[in-house]
């Protein structure tokens, strides 16, 4: 019998690419049967795209600069995504709004990595928000991609206390450092076909998600 395709998966991303190096490493090391077709950047200088050069993926930079409007540019962008015929988009650390066409021709295939326990701290400057707001924890979430930033179905999270004497910078750290199992754990769930976007619901094996599912203290299940 012939063994099914590898999940096909092109990343999106703005900066240095942390979270995709969480990807190509978990593959690396045999714990995530995907395929990394494609890292897409609206810079060219992002880290990401070295990143995808030292693990022999694709990388493709495509400048705002050179189009007259959001929607131009994404259409140029998604049309090279689509080019890679992925299964699913990863937004890891892309840093800008994504036109609702170029949402809506992926509903479903795309998600975005956001460092806060969403629905709280849209948007950016999300660990001085937490710091400023007195929260006594914080953490990432995993979300399908809709119109509205940072606004889908919550797929998972992960949650991370808050220290006293804390800065954006040391918690951002403390974050990230769950953001990378949390992905990674995340992308397996959908590679296998056991979680869905169902309108603005999450479907797990076919059921309903009352809340998203929580990284575990292992920093590898999701329950
Ligand atoms: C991460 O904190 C992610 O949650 C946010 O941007 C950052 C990207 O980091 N969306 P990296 O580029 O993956 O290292």
């Amino acid at each position: 019998m012939q063994s099914p395709s590898p999940f096909r998966i092109a990343v999106l991303a703005s900066g240095r690419g942390s979270n995709l190096q969480a990807l190509i490493d978990a593959r690396a090391a045999g714990r995530l049967p995907i395929e990394l077709v494609g890292v897409f950047s609206d810079k060219a200088a992002a880290g990401a795209l070295e990143r995808a050069r030292a693990a022999g993926i694709a990388g493709v930079a495509i400048s705002p600069k050179d189009f007259a409007s959001r929607d131009a540019f994404d259409e140029a962008l998604f049309s090279e995504v689509e080019r890679v015929q992925p299964d699913l988009i990863v937004c890891a650390g892309y840093m800008r709004l994504i036109s609702d066409a170029a949402v809506r021709r992926f509903e479903g295939r795309m998600i975005n990595i956001h460092p806060s326990l969403l629905p709280k701290f849209p948007g950016l400057q999300t660990h001085a928000q937490a710091l400023a707001s007195g929260e006594r924890e914080h953490g990432a979430s995993i979300h399908f991609v809709t119109p509205d930033l940072d606004a889908g179905p919550v797929i998972a999270q992960a949650r991370v206390p808050l220290h006293t004497g804390d800065t954006p910078a040391t918690l951002a750290a403390r974050v990230l450092v769950r953001e990378h199992p949390l992905l990674v754990a995340a992308v397996a769930l959908i590679a296998a076909g056991r979680v869905r976007q169902r309108g603005d619901a999450i479907e797990l094996d076919g059921v309903p998600l009352a809340a998203p599912l929580q990284l575990a203290d292992d920093g590898e299940t999701l329950r």
